[in-house]
């Protein structure tokens, strides 16, 4: 580092509680990886936030050994890296050593973990890739951190008892014996009765990309009518989500 002009502040270990096993049998299980974290030349002041990092570490100064399990299978859910960092450590580099707002450059960016870690704590990201399929998988990784959206059931109320007479149900002798499949599920089809239908629009916050209104209307005028009476101004809106529901009574 002093021979390439660069100011060395520490090297920080990274510690795997559960690493994958050594499949040689020759070596030691590699269950460390060492960060290196330097500033551009002697002279040069650099970011360290102290305190957030004493916070995070209980109240007590953050060591340089960091133990953070690798990624879960969450992180993994739109596909694999071989060489992926789990989100938890990209979060800790960058709060670590970079503001709010800062530019990050990852010019090697894989799965795109750094850049998924800068969406989380407000910065923005730079990222280069050589592969597409690690491209594609990071874009589908930030779109999902994009919306967070928990569409919560609305609980309906309706008769489970369409027919006011005592009839007995229990008795399937009405359907052919045998029947192909196709025409007993025209059968059946023709015999459901829609019982509720509802369309529901959720707007989706510009800043905070949750649900920050959500109403029941039956096109997006009349629904954009009501956000605006709440006293939203339509740019509070990134998105609008229609969802349709329709309740058929077998
Ligand atoms: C060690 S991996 C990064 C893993 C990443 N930290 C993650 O969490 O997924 C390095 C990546 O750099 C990419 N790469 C290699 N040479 C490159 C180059 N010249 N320009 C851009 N990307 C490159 C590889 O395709 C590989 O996906």
């Amino acid at each position: 580092m002093q021979q390439l002009g660069f100011k060395l502040l520490n090297d920080i270990s990274w510690v795997k509680p559960n690493p994958p096993p050594n499949l040689s049998c020759r070596y030691f299980t590699h269950a460390t990886e060492t960060l290196i974290w330097a500033a551009r030349d002697k002279k040069s002041r650099h970011t360290f936030n102290y305190k957030l990092m004493k916070e995070t570490n209980r109240g007590k100064q953050m060591k340089s050994v960091w133990e953070i399990k690798p990624p879960e299978p969450w992180e993994k859910r739109f596909g694999k890296h071989p060489t992926q960092k789990p989100v938890a450590l990209l979060e800790r580099i960058l709060l670590a050593s970079s503001n709010q707002g800062d530019l990050v450059l990852d010019p090697f960016s894989g799965s795109g973990t750094t850049v998924v870690a800068a969406l989380r704590t407000r910065r923005t990201a730079v990222a280069l890739e050589l592969s597409y399929e690690y491209l594609t998988l990071t874009v589908q990784r930030l779109s999902s951190e994009l919306v967070r959206v928990a569409l919560s059931l609305t609980t309906i109320q309706f008769s489970l008892d369409p027919v006011s007479d005592p009839v007995d149900r229990s008795c399937r002798g009405r359907l052919p014996r045998r029947a192909p499949l196709r025409s007993h599920l025209d059968h059946v089809s023709a015999k459901l009765q829609l019982v509720q239908q509802e369309c529901r629009f959720h707007f989706i916050g510009r800043h905070n990309r949750a649900v920050i209104f959500s109403v029941l209307a039956p096109t997006l005028d009349d629904a954009l009518q009501q956000f605006r009476s709440h006293g939203h101004s339509d740019s509070d809106a990134l998105f609008i989500i229609k969802t349709e529901t329709q309740i058929f009574l077998a």
